[in-house]
């Protein structure tokens, strides 16, 4: 219970990342009440007895299989829902099956009355957070994709090892498309309060941009990597979640990356797209625009065009 009110988040989508959410929310006392919602209602009630039968090692959390009317006392609504990427599938290959999917979940949602905020994981996220904005009627803030938030945790996990420095010390950016077109910021990276390029200079001099490089790659392409091992990619995205829920439902106001509309910032208009943004019970409170280098601007143009001339046949 947080300040006045019972917080009520509904999960709409209980397979693997919906489910790992479900339990990372308990683990991290994050809700009072959580609604599991499935095509499949046998799924959400082995889950809601399964999650329940673990509250006494966790924390209180009323946990139950629902409908969508319960969506009208939610505070957040997360929607994990879709087909997801098969081997080989980019993520803009989901669009036309997974807009038709929102169509009818937000839909559902706002029907019952919903007045609270949506977080989108379903891929491709920023094109299915436009999508949810523009089904829902809800003003942009109240809209959240979580964008690049776990594409900047696989780089500050990947630039931490690599320096051998804690990853909560390591302020680094990817903003863009989730997906083959995001970027790094490397004019804006920090380590502590050190630029990156100075801090290599000063501690760990054999290091190359080539290898920054080739983390970057990493960073990018670990979702194929993971899918090719283990079919889906599901405990860091579900851990995102949590923690972008967490700055929603304390009020934290973070600087997190997420999936937001651009109305004119980075000179880019009408699209949801991956940038730092403050995230506090309203929603998106502000977004954070970075100075970026010539070439980084170029290729957030770049990614923002493939987004856009990715959504024209299913929204024009
Ligand atoms: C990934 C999925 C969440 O990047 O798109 O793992």
């Amino acid at each position: 219970m947080y300040g006045t009110k019972t917080s009520r988040v509904v999960i709409i989508g209980t397979g693997f990342v919906g489910s790992s959410y479900a339990f990372s929310l308990i683990n991290q006392n994050i809700t009072d009440e959580m609604v599991l919602i499935d095509l499949n209602k046998e799924k959400t009630e082995g889950d809601a007895m399964d999650l329940n039968h673990g509250i006494p090692f966790g924390y209180p959390t009323k946990i139950w299989a629902g409908e969508y009317s319960d969506c009208k006392d939610a505070d957040v609504v997360v929607i994990t829902a879709g087909a997801n990427q098969k081997p080989g599938e980019t993520r803009l290959d989901l669009i036309e099956k997974n807009v038709n999917i929102f169509k009818g979940i937000v839909g559902a949602v706002m029907d019952s009355g919903f007045n609270g905020i949506f977080i989108v994981a379903t891929n491709p996220v920023d094109v299915l957070s436009y999508a949810t904005w523009k089904f829902s009627g809800l003003p942009m803030e109240r809209v959240i994709g979580s964008g690049t938030l776990l594409d900047t945790a696989r780089l500050r996990f990947l630039l931490s090892d690599y320096f051998d420095i804690d990853s909560r010390n390591i302020h680094g950016y990817i903003i863009g498309e989730h997906g083959d077109t995001e970027l790094p910021v490397w004019s804006q990276t920090r380590i502590g309060s050190e630029l990156i390029y100075s801090f290599m200079e000063k501690y760990k001099p054999d290091g190359k941009q080539e290898d920054l490089d080739s983390i970057f790659v990493n960073v990018r392409d670990a979702a194929y990597h993971i899918i090719e091992r283990k079919g889906a990619t599901h405990y860091a995205i579900a851990m995102g979640l949590a923690r972008l829920t967490k700055a929603v439902l304390r009020n934290e106001h973070s600087i997190l990356t997420v999936s937001t509309l651009l109305q004119g910032e980075y000179g880019l208009n009408d699209l949801y797209i991956g940038v730092p943004a403050i995230v506090s019970h309203n929603g998106i409170e502000k977004i954070v625009e970075m100075e970026l280098a010539d070439d980084e601007m170029e290729k957030l143009h770049h990614s923002a065009n493939v987004l856009k001339s990715a959504m024209a046949p299913v929204f024009n």
